[in-house]
């Protein structure tokens, strides 16, 4: 039983949600959790009942960074030795679609994770930052380089060399966020997002994520190289057979995953 997260693999039908429990420390993030978020994420990659995956913590955090207090007396050999981005990598590799559902604190981590997932639900007091220029360090989980891809060179500067947050309003004109909403919906927005997801051809949806993060990956004509492929691939799939005749037959298809 994971200690630091709490996993629900039905939170409606075919949406699983995974939500990060450390209220008193913020939703920190220890390396303990990320590795029970990398397992949950892993499970649900492989449950046929799963299409769409939720990730929140709660209304004051989402996290509030990496875990300083685990962190503060390792030295270089020992960071390396641990080796904690391979978790991160792993979370990466999650094939089914990711819904960060961001309340209050999304910093540091917190801020990367949110952007490892594919889409983020803001409630309205969210706020994101990569502070850890504040603490002698920089961002180690991707800060520097998926920020800068979203946001663009000069604010992910200003929010890399500064440590300053910026608020869910901020966040949505940069297109950091997908959505910001009410406090009180900020989950059930999420949820909603991923339902509708969940609702479509699953083998479709993972190669259309794919798809789309290659695009931060690779040079524009293998990119496109790569997308051409998996639209091909796409039409060995009864999904598509039952896409398109239930188009022409004016219903709404029931998609199988297979
Ligand atoms: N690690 C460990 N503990 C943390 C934490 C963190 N990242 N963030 C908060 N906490 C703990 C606090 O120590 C405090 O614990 P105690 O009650 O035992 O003292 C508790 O959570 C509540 O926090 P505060 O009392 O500080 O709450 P606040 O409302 O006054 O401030 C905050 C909130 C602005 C988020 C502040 O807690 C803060 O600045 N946190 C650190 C943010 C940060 O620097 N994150 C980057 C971490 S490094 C990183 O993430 C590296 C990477 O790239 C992977």
């Amino acid at each position: 039983m994971p200690e630091f997260i709490l996993v629900n693999p039905q939170i409606a039908p075919y949406v699983g949600h995974i939500q990060l429990n450390r209220p008193k420390e913020l939703n920190a993030l220890n390396l303990e959790l990320m590795l029970e978020i990398k397992q949950a994420l892993i499970d649900f990659d492989q449950d046929d009942n799963i299409r769409a995956i939720v990730i929140s913590g709660n209304e004051r955090a989402f996290a509030a960074g990496a875990d300083i207090k685990q962190m503060a007396g390792r030295n270089a050999i020992d960071m390396l030795k641990i080796d904690q981005f391979t978790t991160w990598d792993s979370i990466r590799k999650t094939k089914k679609p990711i819904i960060a559902a961001v309340s209050g604190f999304a910093l540091g981590g917190g801020c990367e994770l949110a952007m490892i997932c594919d889409m983020i639900i803001a409630s309205e007091t969210a706020q994101f930052g990569q502070p850890e220029i504040s603490i002698g360090v920089m961002p180690g989980a991707g800060g520097t380089q998926r920020l800068t891809r979203i946001v663009g060179k000069a604010k992910a500067m200003e929010m890399v060399l500064t440590g300053q947050f910026i608020s869910a309003e901020e966040a949505k004109a940069y297109g950091l966020v997908n959505k910001i909403v009410p406090v009180e919906f900020y989950l059930s927005e999420a949820v909603k997002l991923a339902s509708t997801i969940a609702e479509k051809s699953p083998i479709a949806v993972q190669m259309a994520k794919e798809s789309v993060l290659k695009a931060y990956e690779m040079p524009l004509q293998e990119a496109l190289f790569f997308e051409r492929k998996n639209f091909y691939m796409l039409f060995a799939t009864e999904d598509q057979k039952e896409g398109m005749q239930a188009f022409i037959e004016k219903r709404k298809a029931t998609f199988k995953g297979q």
